[in-house]
């Protein structure tokens, strides 16, 4: 129960500090945003959620056009996973405060953009905590939802329904409505015909049981690395990589040259947010959004290998090198694995502004 306490709480702080009076009392994100939401998601989301907000363009990003979810959810639960992601996924903090690249002004435009496309009115939800037997819960997650979801919650193929920062900004009536209504046009099937009230109040209870607290990090942002310091260990030989279809290395092969100090570039295509937080030893940020015009003229036009990596594991990774490629650097190539597989087996990460 005492996640409930620490959400409840902290969802009070959201309205007040945050999104001021005016929001909290209207309910929508808006009041006179200059910047131009449609023009904003296409630049910064649509390689994961998908071109026409479909949902799972690369990822498992979930749609962002599910009426359910525009009807149900609060706008402080969708300013928080914008502003500050979803740690340990590939679901980046934009905010500017955080490293990312939107103020609260552009917050605000694809936010009310994002909800005025799905066309559909909230509906107020209580804020009362759920009431169920986590035990049983337990073996209605098991049976039902950890084939997608994943056995402790770090998500498959679907959502991580352990993540900290869902747990703590998501109500008890929100998760019990999207359990048994699902979300229309993606895989999350309703499960109102499938589960009785009991049930549904379990899983709901068992989820809750697995939030861990969560408060909003202060700000921090650091000034990007010179460019200029591409190359790592210039003067050793080339680092050799096997690939995989001409385009993937795997992160094995990228740990071993690095611990063998070989000539290697390594660009990380997430957020500057992800970056600060930590990155694989020595890489540069050229955030997917951001374009290469930056980074180009510092990188070698020789056997250096240049490995690019996201979370993802390679949709803005891809797209970076897809960029490299066209400008000549053949030699650009994909970190098959990613930085959450790469960080789970306990090679080096960098962690904070140092390279
Ligand atoms: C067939 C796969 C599948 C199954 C089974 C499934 N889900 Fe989901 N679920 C998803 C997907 C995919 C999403 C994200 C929605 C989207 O794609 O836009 C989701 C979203 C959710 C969300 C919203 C989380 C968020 O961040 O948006 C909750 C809560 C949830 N599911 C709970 C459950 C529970 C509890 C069960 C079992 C009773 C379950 N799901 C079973 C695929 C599944
Ligand atoms: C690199 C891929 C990627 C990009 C780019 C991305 N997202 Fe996401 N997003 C995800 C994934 C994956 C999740 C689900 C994370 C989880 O909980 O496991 C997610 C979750 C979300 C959610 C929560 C939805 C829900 O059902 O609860 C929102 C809202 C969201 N993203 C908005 C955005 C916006 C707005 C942008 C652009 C500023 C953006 N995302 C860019 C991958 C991405």
């Amino acid at each position: 129960m005492a996640g409930v306490t620490v959400r409840a709480a902290l969802g009070a702080l959201l309205f007040v500090t945050l999104s001021g009076p005016a929001y909290a009392a209207s309910g929508v994100h808006g009041g006179g945003s200059t910047a131009d939401g449609a023009a904003l998601y296409a630049r910064y989301c649509a390689l994961c959620h998908g071109a026409d907000r479909e949902g799972h363009a690369a990822d498992h990003a979930p749609s962002l056009r599910a009426p359910e979810l525009f009807e149900s959810a609060s706008p402080p639960y969708l300013w928080y996973a914008v502003a500050y992601g979803r740690p340990g996924t590939p679901m980046a903090a934009y905010a500017k405060e955080q490293g990312g690249p939107l103020s609260h002004d552009d917050q605000h435009a694809l936010l009310d953009w994002l909800v005025a496309e799905a066309g559909v009115a909230r509906r107020e939800l209580s804020d009362a905590p759920v009431r169920g037997d986590p035990r049983r819960g337990q073996q209605v997650y098991a049976q039902h939802c950890a084939s997608c979801h994943g056995g402790t919650g770090e998500g498959v193929t679907a959502p991580a329904l352990a993540n900290p920062v869902l747990l703590a900004t998501a109500s008890d009536a929100f998760l019990r409505d999207t359990i048994a209504r699902g979300r229309t046009g993606t895989p999350m099937p309703g499960f109102r015909a499938v589960l009785d009230d009991a049930d549904l109040d379990a899983v709901t209870a068992f989820l809750r049981s697995r939030a861990g607290g969560w408060a909003a990090p202060a700000p921090v942002v650091v000034d990007p690395p010179d460019p200029s310091r591409a190359v790592q260990n210039s003067s050793a030989a080339p680092a050799i990589l096997p690939l995989r279809e001409g385009r993937f290395v795997a992160a094995a092969d990228v740990a071993a040259a690095l611990a063998a100090q070989r000539r290697i570039v390594l660009l990380d295509a997430r957020p500057l947010s992800d970056w600060q937080r930590s990155h694989l030893p020595g890489a540069l940020p050229v955030p997917y959004y951001d374009g290469i015009e930056r980074i180009l003229p510092h990188l070698p036009d020789d056997d250096t290998p240049i490995v690019v990596y996201c979370a993802c594991p390679h949709a803005a990774s891809g797209k970076v090198v897809d960029a490299l490629r066209a400008a000549g650097r053949e030699q650009a190539y994909v970190l098959d694995e990613g930085s959450l597989v790469w960080a789970a087996r306990g090679y080096p990460i960098a962690v904070g502004g140092a390279r």
